[in-house]
């Protein structure tokens, strides 16, 4: 429910975080709402995080995203933890309960399938294998979120070929993990192709991936966004296939963090994506 009568509060805790974009986009949608509120950085380091976890609910907050290095850490640290959480390995949404008790989730999974059915809405997570490069906390949320969605087969491939294997060991059917060097070759039937590793962010080397045996129907999803479009997007891109990058992740999975923590489940609308993409 919404508290017409109350200063809504909520923030991100992490360090660094000023780069955040988060606040900007719960407080855009605390302006369309007509809601009085504020989201704030909190900047935390790891030595004071369970203390401050434990503050939220004498300041009054409605709950916090956590962001680098508090995802992990933060579980140990809170009262309950759900099971998308639990499987993903991390959490990145705390709601604090009408008992002051700090409950748990994680909805970068579901902001990274949100993604995907707005960018292509005949999209569909059983068209085909999915192939996931990377095994680090963005390739576990991605994994999850394509299995809860209904995937048949996902094809995780690492660089350290050991982090593919626990992940594949961790989350089971319908994970299987395939070496670095068989990149190019498990593209051959895949429907959906997503990078989750930091290959291709500004800053970061390239990603060197042969795209010639991908389907011409099938959509590829880089979760970097910046830069907007990686070369992967722009190969992909210029041989015909769709192409999704990582920003509607990012906004998709701030939605359902907004409705748990103050009842209304706001919009990834064309001019919120606008005025993110103008501070990248
Ligand atoms: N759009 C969003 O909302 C969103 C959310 C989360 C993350 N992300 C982005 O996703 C990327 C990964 O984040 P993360 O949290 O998953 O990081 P992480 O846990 O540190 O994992 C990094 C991944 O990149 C791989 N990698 C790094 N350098 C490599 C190289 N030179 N060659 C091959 N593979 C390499 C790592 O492989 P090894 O295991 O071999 O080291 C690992 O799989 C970042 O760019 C981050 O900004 C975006």
């Amino acid at each position: 429910m919404s508290h017409p009568k109350r200063f809504c509060l909520a923030g991100v805790m992490g360090l660094p975080v000023l780069h955040s974009r988060s606040p900007r986009l719960h407080n855009h949608w605390f302006g369309e709402a007509g809601m009085s509120g504020a989201y704030v950085p909190l900047e935390i380091t790891p030595e004071r995080l369970e203390a401050a976890l434990r503050a939220l609910p004498a300041l009054g907050f409605a709950g916090c995203n956590l962001t680098i290095p508090h995802k992990v850490a933060a579980m140990a640290m809170v009262d309950e933890v759900d099971e998308t959480a639990r499987r993903i390995g991390a959490i990145n949404c705390i709601v604090v309960r009408p008992d002051g008790q700090l409950h748990a989730t994680n909805y970068d999974g579901f902001g990274f399938v949100e993604s995907l059915v707005e960018a292509a809405p005949d999209w569909r997570a059983d068209a085909g294998p999915a192939v996931v490069l990377g095994a680090g906390g963005g390739a576990r949320a991605v994994v999850v979120g394509l299995a809860d969605r209904g995937a048949k087969e996902i094809r995780v491939i690492n660089r350290t070929h050991g982090r593919a294997l626990d992940l594949a060991a961790d989350l089971g059917d319908p994970v299987v993990a395939l070496p670095w060097e068989a990149r190019g070759e498990a593209l051959a039937d895949a429907a959906t192709l997503v990078n989750t590793t930091s290959l291709g962010m500004e800053g970061q080397p390239e990603l060197a991936m042969d795209l010639g045996r991908l389907r011409g129907d099938a959509l590829v999803s880089d979760i970097v966004y910046i830069p907007r479009e990686t070369r992967l997007l722009a190969a992909a891109r210029a041989r015909g296939n769709r192409t999704v990058n990582g920003l509607g992740m990012l906004i998709h999975q701030a939605r359902p963090a907004f409705r748990d923590w103050f009842g209304v489940m706001p919009q990834a609308t064309p001019a919120l994506r606008a005025m993110i993409e103008a501070t990248l």
